[in-house]
């Protein structure tokens, strides 16, 4: 038989309204919404980035250990491992872009019009949404079975909270960021304006 399990059942899930849901704070969470430019990618990166860094890696050692020990039972995650490595390397490869292209291009002009790279960096969010998809179709429900041990519970648990995080992480730049980089080039184009007159 199954166990319920609330942290596995917020893994896979489908929110009726998951914009609702990211745009209300959690407990404690800074309201980001009118943040300078600066602000935002300190913080994105610090604490996001970072977090990741640490999380995958961890995340796909336990889900080698997880195959290793349960590989001959029936729920086992065949593949998991596998699938966050790529993972890894996607998301990876893409926070060195905003690192080294994105962000120091809107640090130092955060009026300028960087209409390119953003639609890269957006259009890279969806695959890492497909990327997350894939996850949850592999769980399949991420159904824990009573002999799951310490291994495969922590596995679910870490999953549910680095998606949780990846989440946020892109609706702060999707929605909070990019907006406060077109806020700053309105009022970069009224001053413009202003000293004409
Ligand atoms: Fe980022
Ligand atoms: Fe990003």
């Amino acid at each position: 038989m199954d166990l319920p399990d609330e942290t596995t059942a917020r893994l896979t899930r489908q929110a009726p309204d998951r914009g609702r849901e990211l745009r209300e704070l959690p407990p404690g969470e800074r309201d980001w919404s009118r943040a300078s430019v600066t602000a935002l990618i300190e913080h994105i990166q610090r604490h996001f980035h970072a977090r990741h860094r640490e999380q995958l890696p961890a995340l796909v050692r336990l889900a080698g250990r997880v195959e290793q020990l349960h590989g001959a039972h029936a729920d086992c995650p065949h593949g998991l491992a596998e699938l966050l490595m790529a993972m890894q390397q996607q998301l990876e490869s893409h926070m060195m872009k905003e690192e080294q292209i994105l962000f120091p291009l809107l640090e130092r002009n955060p009026g300028a019009v960087c209409q390119g790279p953003m639609a890269v960096i957006h259009a890279e969010h969806g695959e890492l949404d497909a990327a997350v998809q894939r996850v949850r179709q592999l769980l399949d429900g991420g159904r824990l079975p009573h002999e799951a041990g310490e291994a495969w519970r922590t596995l679910y648990k870490g999953l549910a909270q680095f998606e949780d995080e990846l989440r946020r992480h892109m609706h702060l730049e999707n929605d909070i960021l990019f907006e406060a980089v077109a806020r700053a080039a309105r009022s970069e184009r009224e001053a413009g304006q202003g000293d004409r007159q």
